[in-house]
């Protein structure tokens, strides 16, 4: 061995028996975090000095991986953002759970780019790809992708949707269509298909927001007229957006009418059911999203509604072969062979647009099988079930008041005092939401419904009972009544 040899480096660890030792205390420190979730407060905030910390100068030498982990459990671990307690309903964020963490952790030792290559990883991606297609009822013919989330899975349907519009538009671009393309959803829809409308290049004017109805779903005949309003303008109508579970209500279109309005008018059908289309699991709500079924397209979340750990999300399409269309892009370097590697599965390059993809698919593969199917529809209805409660304390509670139909998930309320103005029921609410998120009480979210502030619960959150939805009322009364007697 010349000297030159003797000076080559690496990064494995010089000593093992360190790593195997690191590796079991964060083992214990995550049993006893999940563990005793509930035991600490929703949310702190992070202090300054540990603020801090968080513009240190990027690291020149080497450091000590139980120092550096020392310091994670010092400065990062405790301020989450809170969404693995059970009291945790901001937004729309699932809790996680053990058995995927791990999954998530074998994964990244396996180190696997799930694009291309004969490799267990695109084997298993397509077995649960399979799993998802039995969910929704799709044909196994029908493709689909893992994501980040359902804002890229929405995108990536809506790209499929665009190019399916016309051949050209793959070539030419928009160009290549003679009138311009329209897009129709509900005023209630997520913006991530705003987004994806204008970064798609059909721009954010052409996306119709139909108004909805008391309910919060979209109004059948009011989007029947702006289509045939459309139609003479010289627009070309090519996609209707549904909900399965509206972000602000959890507000669940007539699926059932837009897909027979799809069909009758030649423009595809797809739905955002991030997190409502699992619902379909539950027998109660599997009439109202049977369409989906039917749908051209479906995106949904498993981080959220099926509460395995970050990220990952899923899109289906009915027609496999548009979307290959939209994505497939030939490339020397990445060409199928007979055998070696780089036989296998067709290339995930070829059905989105990234081409380094993590193993997602594991944390999926490992929590179906932990939990099987007829769990995470008994975890969902509970969730449901929750809500319904916590909407009829609230309308049994004079001091509160239900703002929406609670019809999934959500429940959407504010504490109300006779005699307060709208303005100031809205400083009250904002001010109540603020203490009961900073006292580590619970994290609701908020939102505006008919311009009004709003307290908004949202549950994908296995480790909810019904007895935080007491917790959840009482305190909304305690705090609400604190803020309305410092009033004077
Ligand atoms: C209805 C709906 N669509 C899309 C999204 C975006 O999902 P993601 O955050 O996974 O990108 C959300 C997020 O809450 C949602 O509720």
């Amino acid at each position: 061995m010349n000297n030159q040899h003797k000076e080559e480096t690496g990064l494995d660890p010089t000593n093992w028996e360190e790593v195997r030792q690191l590796g079991y205390r964060m083992i214990d420190d995550m049993v006893a975090y999940l563990k005793t979730a509930g035991d600490r407060p929703v949310w702190s905030p992070i202090p300054d000095d540990v603020k801090d910390t968080y513009s240190e100068p990027l690291p020149q030498l080497p450091g000590n991986i139980g120092a550096i982990y020392e310091e994670f459990k010092q400065n990062i671990f405790p301020f989450s953002t809170g969404n693995t307690h059970p009291r945790f309903f901001a937004w729309v964020q699932g809790g996680g759970t053990s058995f995927g963490a791990l999954a998530d952790f074998m994964a990244s030792v396996m180190n696997s780019n799930v694009a291309i290559g004969d490799h267990s990883a695109l084997y298993i991606e397509n077995q649960v790809l399979g799993w998802c297609k039995q969910m929704f009822n799709y044909p196994e013919t029908a493709s689909g992708i893992l994501v980040s989330g359902a804002s890229i899975a929405n995108i990536t349907a809506l790209i499929v949707a665009r190019n399916a519009a016309s051949e050209r538009i793959k070539l030419e671009g928009l160009a290549g269509v003679d009138s311009k393309l329209v897009a129709y959803c509900s005023a209630e829809t997520h913006n991530c298909i705003a987004k994806a409308i204008e970064v798609i290049g059909i721009g954010s004017e052409q996306l119709r927001k139909i108004p909805v109805d008391g309910k919060y779903r979209i109004d059948i005949d009011a989007l029947q007229l702006q289509i045939e309003q459309d139609t003479q303008d010289g627009f070309q109508p090519f996609c209707i957006v549904g909900n399965a579970g509206t972000v602000n209500t959890g507000a669940i279109d007539d699926l059932n009418a837009l897909l027979h309005i799809a069909r009758e008018k030649h423009v595809w059908f797809h739905v955002d059911g991030a997190f409502g289309s699992l619902a379909k699991l539950v027998p109660a709500y599997a009439d109202q999203l049977q369409a989906i079924e039917e749908a051209d397209s479906i995106a949904f979340d498993l981080h959220k509604w099926l509460y395995m750990p970050y990220e990952v999300g899923c899109v289906l399409f009915r027609n496999a072969a548009q979307h290959r269309a939209a994505f497939a892009a030939p490339a020397n370097y990445l060409l199928a062979h007979e055998r070696g590697i780089a036989g296998g599965p067709e290339s995930f390059s070829n059905y989105g647009m990234e081409l380094s993809r993590g193993f997602k698919a594991l944390k999926v593969w490992m929590s179906f099988k932990e939990n099987g199917l007829q769990k995470y529809s008994t975890m969902i209805a509970q969730n449901i079930a929750q809500a319904q409660y916590l909407g009829s304390l609230i309308e049994e509670n004079c001091q509160l008041e239900l703002l929406a139909p609670v019809t999934l998930n959500i429940v959407c309320y504010r504490y109300c005092r006779q005699g307060m103005s709208e303005q100031e029921l809205d400083m009250l609410n904002k001010e109540l939401l603020m203490r009961m998120q900073e006292r580590g009480i619970a994290a609701p979210s908020f939102t505006l419904l008919h311009g009004r502030y709003t307290i908004r619960v949202a549950i994908t959150n296995h480790r909810t009972r019904l007895s935080d939805m007491d917790i959840m009322v009482a305190s909304s009364v305690e705090i609400g009544d604190e803020i309305f007697n410092e009033r004077g």
